[in-house]
């Protein structure tokens, strides 16, 4: 099965601009679901792994929801520290929150059962996972312990070396971790939060951060980082997880322009299986956008 996964689009509402107003997270957001629409094979669905808007406001997600209507597969989202979980569940028409308002749901509908947790806080944007989120989860877990699962989370985790984005520590989520450590069914774990490309392994599972949509976090992985260079506007990127068919593979796609295709010929595709690179060069074909 195929998953796609969109992360922190940081949508605004019409006519501003995000991140001190160097991005237009909202047109790049809409250039990401063009690119996902045209995706062959399609994915059965994408996951939306928090940040959905950038203020939480509610002309934001009348805005995101507008976008959505353009994706031509099922969409699942996952709240993140800029969503406001008091607008969300009317505005996305998702399923009611736990008594504690956590917005935490499993998706049943494929081959692979996708549960979508919620880490934020209702007074910072740090990550938190409280005992009532954690024994949700636990009874979900022991619900199909058998069946492949996606876990998605909008924090990540695990520490990533970035450090302004590292600064509470990965103690939140050791409850979490080991939790997920029991279940080898859960094949992957993927968030956002990071605005970068990030993959490893906690609690023997499989973990993922998938690139934002709008900006992206600058590498810099000093233990003093850069105060003036914590974003960067390389391109806007989502991914594809192929999850419950042999080994977790994950692709990332960037968005928007950049050179054209290089067609390689049947031809040329058989030298390379006699070692020869020289007749693929000689019959590539190289396609700018312009051309
Ligand atoms: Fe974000």
């Amino acid at each position: 099965m195929l998953i796609a996964q969109i992360t922190d689009t940081h949508v605004s509402a019409p006519g501003v601009l995000t991140c001190g107003g160097a991005v237009d997270s909202t047109a790049r957001f809409a250039a990401a679901i063009q690119q996902l629409n045209s995706l062959t094979p399609r994915p059965a669905c994408v996951l939306i792994t928090g940040d959905l808007a950038d203020q939480g406001q509610p002309e934001e997600y009348e805005v995101f929801a507008e976008l959505l209507d353009h994706i031509e597969i099922p969409v699942h989202c996952a709240i993140g520290n800029h969503d406001d979980r008091r607008v969300i569940v009317n505005a996305l028409q998702l399923p009611a929150p736990l008594p504690g308002g956590w917005v935490q749901y499993c998706v049943d509908d494929y081959p692979v059962r996708l549960i979508l947790l919620d880490s934020t806080s209702n007074v910072h944007h740090m990550a938190e996972f409280c005992e009532e989120r954690l024994n949700w989860l636990r009874d979900r877990l022991a619900e199909q312990p058998d069946r492949p699962t996606v876990v998605a989370i909008h924090h990540p985790p695990f520490d990533t070396g970035i450090a302004f984005l590292d600064a509470l520590g990965p103690g939140w989520a050791a409850d979490l971790i080991a939790l997920l450590g029991e279940h080898d069914n859960v094949e992957l774990v993927v968030s956002g939060h990071v605005h970068r490309s990030i993959q490893t392994v906690v609690g023997g599972n499989l973990a993922n951060i998938c690139p934002s949509t709008a900006q992206q976090t600058t590498m810099d992985l000093a233990e003093n980082p850069s105060a003036d260079a914590l974003f960067v506007l390389e391109p806007p990127a989502f991914q594809v997880h192929r999850v419950g068919e042999g080994p977790v593979v994950t692709h990332t796609v960037p968005v928007g322009d950049y050179e054209g295709v290089i067609k390689v010929t049947p031809e040329a595709r058989a030298g390379w299986a006699d070692g020869d690179p020289r007749v693929l060069l000689a019959k590539r074909d190289h396609h700018s956008p312009s051309a």
